[in-house]
């Protein structure tokens, strides 16, 4: 097992790609500790990780809440002792054109979603720095790679946290403490499939998007989440790990006609 006898926190835990790295975690031999806002999804979560025998607690936290972090973490410390990983996954964000976005939007984006990690990170750190180990991996995106059009809150924030990552890596790297990113394309989780019955054309023109033809599904980012987390990873830090199915590497110039050749 992966992470035979180690201690994870994942934020966002109670759906989408925290909930399948979760499963994935427990799976890999990690005691977790799920932090989410929705109560109903985490407990929803830990129930069906608790029926299959693993260890799995619930915290009904708000992560842009400071004071919660705080408690997220002595929570931890208190029932397992130590933490080994911390995964900064949820998100919440106001989309928009540049400028079309509310100041207080803007903000509350940046708030919630990349000074949360920031602030986890440095609470996390404390025991890490102590235990002289410790792994964090954040969830970036694609888009915090380039712009995509009306998420300019969500392009700012995820590009934060990919340098995020770096200065932390760089910052921490000789005190046994690794920082990655993980940058997702478009996956199959629940925003998405909300996309799919709000605007079903552009989940298709998405899809098409995509070099692999398809979305990802929660378990495949997980798998980059749990590589980045464990002692496999021992000599990678302060990178981003892209599973986009091919999204970025792409120039956004559609197939060239007239040279003969099929895609
Ligand atoms: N789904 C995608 O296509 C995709 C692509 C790239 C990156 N990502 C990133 O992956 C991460 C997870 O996304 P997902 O698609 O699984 O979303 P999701 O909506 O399925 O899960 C996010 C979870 O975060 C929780 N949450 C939101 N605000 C919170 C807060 N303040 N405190 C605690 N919990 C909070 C929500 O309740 C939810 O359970 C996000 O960082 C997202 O930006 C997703």
């Amino acid at each position: 097992m992966r992470l035979e006898g180690k201690v994870a926190v994942i934020t966002g835990g109670g759906s989408g790609i925290g909930a399948a790295t979760a499963r994935t975690f427990v799976r890999e031999g990690a005691a977790v500790v799920i932090a989410d806002i929705d109560e109903a999804a985490g407990e929803k979560v830990a129930a069906e990780v608790r029926e299959s025998g693993g260890t799995i607690d619930l915290r009904v936290c708000d992560a842009s809440r400071p004071e919660e972090i705080d408690a997220l973490v002595a929570f931890a410390l208190d029932r397992h002792g130590a933490l080994d990983v911390l995964h900064n996954n949820h998100v919440a964000f106001e989309s928009g054109r540049v400028g079309d976005l509310s100041l207080e939007g803007f903000r509350r984006s940046l708030d919630a979603s990349l000074v949360a990690y920031w602030y986890a990170t440095k609470v996390a750190l404390v025991p890490m720095l102590a235990q002289g180990r410790g792994a964090i991996v954040n969830t970036a995106s694609v888009s915090g790679l380039a712009g995509d059009y009306g998420l300019g809150a969500y392009n700012v924030l995820k590009a934060g946290v990919v340098n995020l990552s770096r200065v932390t890596a760089i910052e921490y790297a000789r005190k046994g403490i690794r920082c990655n990113a993980v940058c997702p394309g478009p996956i199959g989780t629940p925003p998405i499939d909300r996309l799919h019955d709000a605007a079903p054309q552009t989940w298709e023109d998405i899809r098409e998007a995509i070099p692999m033809g398809r979305y990802g599904r929660a378990e495949e980012i997980a798998n980059a989440v749990l590589f980045l987390a464990s002692d496999e990873a021992s000599f990678v830090t302060g990178t981003h790990l892209v599973a986009d199915g091919g999204l970025w590497a792409h120039s956004g110039m559609p197939p060239i006609g007239g040279l003969g050749h099929d895609f």
